[in-house]
């Protein structure tokens, strides 16, 4: 099976967590998308949800399929979040942000009651890191916005190449809100705690990818199956793995 059998399978086993009347995030990404087209099938035979996207390219692809849409102005509790991510480790901590939506997709997420990851075998890391921090800046000040990132990274044990995301024709990667993407060639992240809190002390700093405490539930497919693993916020050293 390929990859993208995977993620079909763990996007199938999170459609199961969605119940007619829920509130939902949808997330960004090829696998955020597998999950989007299952919904719209399910919404399409009289599944009632209300969505608010975390990006352009979901919400086109939702109102494509008929799924109703909202915004958190409206609707600012959710009651679930689907989305996927970068890597995430046995701790449901997560790298998000390569497709670049990483702002919506915390702010989206934050706002629910849950979250759920879901993924292919492959984004399950013991440690964080091997994939570039995505770090959404504003413009303004990059220069002195990259030395700070540099210096109170080191300070984390971090240290490794911040390149200035670009497209396909070499122009800079816009988000949807008109910013820029870094994305920091760390390396493994011991102490991500430590980095998400000094980033967030940068003022050019918009939001970085690290999303800590957030997700509760991350389903996870590969060759051995399904495998569903809840995060234990009460007691961070505890986190239980279900397989089925
Ligand atoms: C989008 O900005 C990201 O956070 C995605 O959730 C992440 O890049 C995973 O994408 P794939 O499902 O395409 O791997």
């Amino acid at each position: 099976m390929s990859a993208d059998d995977y993620k079909r399978q763990a996007a199938e086993r999170a459609l199961a967590y969605v119940t007619s009347g829920m509130k939902l995030g949808l997330g960004t990404g090829s696998t955020a998308a597998a999950f989007v087209d299952l919904l719209g099938k399910r919404v399409s035979e009289g599944l009632d949800v209300i969505c608010v996207p975390t990006s352009e390219a979901t919400r086109r692809q939702a109102e494509a399929l008929g799924i109703r849409l909202t915004t958190l102005d409206s609707e600012p509790f959710l009651d679930l979040t689907i989305d996927g991510a970068d890597e995430l480790d046995s701790q449901l901590r997560l790298i998000k942000g390569g497709g670049g939506a990483l702002l919506r997709e915390k702010i989206v997420a934050t706002a629910s009651d849950r979250m759920i990851v879901i993924a292919d075998t492959s984004k399950h890391v013991e440690t964080l890191g091997k994939f570039p921090l995505p770090i959404e800046v504003i413009p303004f000040g990059l220069t002195a916005t990259l030395g700070m990132i540099e210096m109170l990274a080191q300070d984390c044990g971090c240290d490794g190449e911040l390149k200035v995301r670009t497209t396909a024709s070499g122009e800079p990667f816009r988000t949807d809100s008109g910013n820029l993407i870094v994305d920091a060639h760390f390396g493994a992240i011991e102490e991500p705690e430590e980095l998400d809190a000094a980033l967030k002390v940068v003022p050019g700093v918009v939001e970085n990818g690290l999303f800590i405490g957030i997700a509760d539930t991350a389903v996870v497919a590969g060759p051995e199956g399904v495998v569903v693993i809840e995060a234990d916020y009460e007691d961070d050293d505890d986190t239980s793995e279900a397989g089925s």
